[in-house]
């Protein structure tokens, strides 16, 4: 299993420790534009690695990305206080765009993840500039999302984070949604559950999807970017396609012309099946505004 990191940044690096955690890859081969800091970035992985699994872990170039069976990319600018990821669309663009061309060159056959922001719009471009089938090109989307809100509910509800079958679908930004109706803790439909649950005090789950949505903002404020989370969930986006462990998750993938956050079920093809979740009038006229706000974004690109 070779990887390639396009991106050698806050969330390139936590993406490569969460991979040598995971024990999957046998190379990683980290590309930025500042070759000194990916060569110290990658030295300093590969010292751990004697302690994990063998992997070679080393700085590249864009040539290195011949033979990789994933590539990463997580290059650009990152959110700053004050900014929402759709502020990022026009400056990230001319990255995604130059990135597409060398892996055009050498990198064909390999299934592409996007993290860079925003992931949705971005996702969509490179796909275009790619000229991909559409299963090979993910985005992170909402996986994120919805590892934080399971995160948050189990602290809230006692209830591991793996019982907790809830879904943020959408734009990975200000307009994503949770689908509460299809929503179940431990089997039961999550709008039941604090009926069913002996627990007092609790916050409403209402509130806890709003922290949820929030999260990055709160996060960059205190410390200036997001990295770990982002890195667990892209190694476990990675981990599903190599075992092929067809993990239901919500990467953005292309629907109705765009891509979007939704259930997916993701193996050694990429992209699989979509899973079509049952969703009332209400989130899909919410899932409908959110697809509205990506679309726009590209036609502003595109014009
Ligand atoms: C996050 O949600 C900023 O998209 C990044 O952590």
């Amino acid at each position: 299993m070779k990887i390639s990191i396009v991106g050698a940044g806050r969330v390139g690096t936590s993406i490569a420790y969460s991979l040598l955690h995971r024990k999957i890859a046998n190379e990683i081969v980290i590309i930025d534009k500042n070759y000194e800091k990916a060569y110290g970035e990658a030295l300093d992985l590969y010292h751990g690695t004697s302690l994990l699994k063998r992997c070679n872990i080393y700085a590249g170039n864009f040539q290195d990305l011949k033979n990789s069976d994933i590539v990463i990319i997580t290059a650009g600018a990152a959110q700053k206080v004050g900014e929402t990821r759709l502020d990022l669309t026009k400056r990230n663009y001319e990255i995604i765009k130059e990135i597409s061309k060398e892996i055009k060159k050498c990198a064909n056959e390999s299934i592409i993840i996007n993290v860079t922001n925003p992931v949705d719009v971005l996702t969509y471009f490179l796909w275009k500039e790619l000229d991909f089938p559409k299963n090979k090109v993910i985005g992170t989307g909402t996986i994120l999302d919805t590892a934080r809100f399971r995160a948050l509910v189990s602290k809230q509800c006692g209830v591991s984070p793996a019982s907790v079958h809830a879904y943020i679908v959408g734009e990975h930004g200000d307009s994503e949604l949770m689908v509460w109706s299809s929503a179940t803790i431990g089997g039961v439909n999550i709008k039941d559950f604090c009926k069913v649950c002996n627990r007092k005090n609790c916050r409403n789950l209402r509130d806890i999807f709003e922290e949820t949505k929030n999260a990055a903002y709160t996060i960059i404020e205190k410390k200036g970017a997001t990295n770990f989370a982002i890195g667990v969930v892209t190694a476990q986006l990675v981990e599903s396609i190599f075992k092929d462990e067809k993990k239901v998750l919500t990467p953005s993938t292309y629907i109705d012309g765009i891509f979007i956050g939704f259930p997916a079920i993701v193996g050694k093809n990429g992209i699989e099946r979509i899973i079509p979740i049952e969703m009332d009038e209400f989130e899909i006229s919410l899932f409908e505004n959110s697809k509205n706000i990506i679309r726009k974004q590209i036609e502003e690109i595109e014009l």
